[in-house]
C-alpha cells in the first residue's frame, strides 16, 4: 500500500492529466493540495472531454474521494460554475464524493482585480504573465492572515469581521491603483449568498484523510502547475505564489511527511512555459519569435494553454532542470509525456547545463539576472523518422527513441516509471506502478 504525489517536473504542462486520471483508478482518495483554478486538467474518457480547474481529476471516477485541501485557494463562485458544468455532463458530486478543508482560505472577487490591475500597471520585464485569477493576492492574504476562509462563511459575525480586515488592507491598495473602493455590504452579501453552496462539502479535512490512512486506503496527491513555478525553488519572480513541490502535499492537506510513499514527477520529452521568466533553452529567432524547431514543438504538441489559451513558448528538453526539480521534490520516477512531439526530427537536443561568464554550471542559479544570463549547453542526439504514437511496448519503439529515453534518465538521475505515447489511457508503457513500489 502506497500514497502517491503526483508533481509536474518543468513549468507545468507536463500531460498531467492523462496520468492522474489513470492512477485515480487505482486510489481510494484524490487530494489536490495547493494552486487553484490557475491550473488546467484536461481528461478524456470514454470519448468524453471534461475540463477540470478547481475540483480533482477523482470527481469523473465514480466511487473516489475527492478533496480539496487548505493548501489550494479557492474560488466559490468559480468552483459552483465548475462543479455546475460537469454535472451536465453526468458526473454526479455529492457531500459525500467531495471534501473542501474548512481551514481553505477563498479568492475573493478583489484579488481578481488586483491581479490584473497589477500586471496591467508592470512595465515590461516584470510583468509575470499571470492567468489573472488572483491567484498571488489570495495566497498573500493568507499569509497576511486576512484571509476569509471556508470555516468563516458558517457564521455570520465571523464572516463580516473577516471582509472587513481584509478591506482594510484591500481599500489603500485599490486607491493607489486606481480602483474603486470595494462595496463592502455587496460583497458580505454575495458570500453570504454562495455559503450554504460551499458549506455543504467542507470538512475536517486532516481528520478525514489521517482516518483514511489508518483504514488503509490508498490516496493520490494531485499537484497543479510545475516545480519550477515554486514560490521558493522557481524561477522567482516568475512563478506561482504555491508551493508546488512534492513536501507541500502533506502540509497542503495536514497529514504528517511519511505519509508520502512515492513522488511521481512528470516531465514532457521536450520543454513548454507559459507567461513571462527566464527559459534557458527556448528556441527562439533573434527576433525573440519561435524559430522553426519552436514553431513545430507547439503545432505538433498543441501547445496552447488550458486556462488562458495562450501559446506557450517551447525549447528543447532541459535536463539539467529536471535533475534539480526531480532532487527538490524526491521524485523516485518520471512519466516521459508526449516522446511522439518528437517524431522527425533529424537532430535532438537536450541542454546538460549553462555557461555563465565564462563557467559551466550543471544547475540553474537562484540569481534573476544570472538565470537570465545562462547559455544552454547542448548535447545533440540522433532523431528518428518512425512514428512513436500509441505505442505500448518499448519494442514498438524506434531504437533512438529508447536511447533519447535512457539518456534522459542518466541526465536526470531518475528512472522512468511510464512512458505515455498519446492522450490516449492506453497508449502507455508502464515499467513501475507508483502505488505497487
Ligand atoms: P498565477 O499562478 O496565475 O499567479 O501565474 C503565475 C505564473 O504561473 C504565470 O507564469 C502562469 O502562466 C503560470 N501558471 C499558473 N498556473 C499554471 C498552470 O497550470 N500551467 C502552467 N503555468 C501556470
Amino acid at each position: 500500500m502506497a500514497n502517491v504525489v503526483v508533481v509536474g517536473a518543468q513549468w507545468g504542462d507536463e500531460g498531467k492529466g492523462k496520468i492522474v486520471d489513470w492512477l485515480s483508478e487505482r486510489a481510494d482518495v484524490i487530494a489536490r493540495f495547493q494552486g487553484g483554478h490557475n491550473a488546467g486538467h484536461t481528461l478524456v474518457i470514454d470519448g468524453t472531454v471534461y475540463k477540470l480547474h478547481a475540483l480533482p481529476s477523482g470527481v469523473v471516477r465514480g466511487g473516489k474521494l475527492s478533496v480539496i485541501g487548505n493548501g489550494v485557494v479557492l474560488d466559490p463562485w468559480h468552483l459552483v460554475a465548475e462543479i455546475e458544468k460537469i454535472r451536465e455532463q453526468g458526473v454526479e458530486i455529492t457531500p459525500e464524493t467531495l471534501m473542501i478543508a474548512e481551514n481553505t482560505p477563498l479568492i475573493l472577487p478583489i484579488h481578481g482585480e488586483l491581479d490584473r490591475a497589477r500586471e496591467e500597471a508592470a512595465s515590461k520585464g516584470t510583468k509575470i504573465g499571470t492567468t489573472g485569477r488572483g491567484i498571488g493576492p489570495a495566497y498573500e492574504d493568507k499569509v497576511g492572515r486576512r484571509s476569509v476562509r471556508v470555516a468563516d462563511l458558517a457564521d455570520a459575525a465571523t464572516l463580516e469581521a473577516r471582509v472587513d480586515r481584509a478591506l482594510q488592507h484591500h481599500d489603500p491598495l485599490r486607491k493607489g491603483l486606481g480602483i474603486a473602493a470595494v462595496d463592502r455590504d455587496a460583497l458580505v452579501a454575495q458570500l453570504r449568498e454562495i455559503a450554504p453552496k460551499i458549506l455543504q462539502y467542507a470538512a475536517p479535512v486532516w481528520k478525514v484523510l489521517n482516518d483514511k490512512r489508518k483504514a488503509g486506503k490508498r490516496i493520490l496527491f494531485e499537484g497543479a502547475q510545475g516545480a519550477l513555478l515554486d514560490i521558493d525553488f522557481g524561477t522567482y519572480p516568475f512563478v506561482t505564489s504555491s508551493n508546488v513541490i512534492a513536501g507541500q502535499a502533506a502540509t497542503g492537506v495536514g497529514v504528517g511527511p511519511g505519509a508520502i510513499d512515492y513522488v511521481l514527477g512528470i516531465v514532457k520529452a521536450y520543454t513548454t512555459r507559459v507567461g513571462e521568466g527566464p527559459f534557458p533553452s527556448e528556441l527562439l529567432n533573434a527576433d525573440g519569435t519561435p524559430d522553426a524547431d519552436g514553431q513545430r514543438l507547439g503545432e505538433r504538441g498543441h501547445e496552447f494553454g488550458t486556462t488562458t489559451g495562450r501559446q506557450r513558448r517551447c525549447g528543447w528538453f532541459d535536463a539539467a532542470l529536471v535533475r534539480q526539480t526531480c532532487a527538490t521534490s524526491g521524485v523516485k520516477g518520471i512519466a516521459l509525456t508526449k516522446l511522439d512531439v518528437l517524431d522527425g526530427f533529424e537532430t535532438l537536443k537536450i541542454c546538460t547545463g549553462y555557461e555563465l561568464d565564462g563557467t559551466v554550471l550543471d544547475y540553474l542559479p537562484t540569481a534573476a539576472d544570472q538565470q537570465a544570463r545562462c547559455k544552454p549547453i547542448y548535447e545533440e542526439v540522433p532523431g528518428w523518422s518512425e512514428s512513436t504514437e500509441g505505442a505500448r511496448s518499448w519494442a514498438e519503439l524506434p531504437a533512438n527513441a529508447i536511447k533519447y529515453v535512457r539518456r534522459v534518465e542518466e541526465l536526470i538521475d531518475c528512472p522512468v516509471a511510464m512512458l505515455s505515447t498519446s492522450p490516449e489511457r492506453e497508449d502507455s508503457i508502464l515499467v513501475t506502478d507508483p502505488f505497487a513500489d
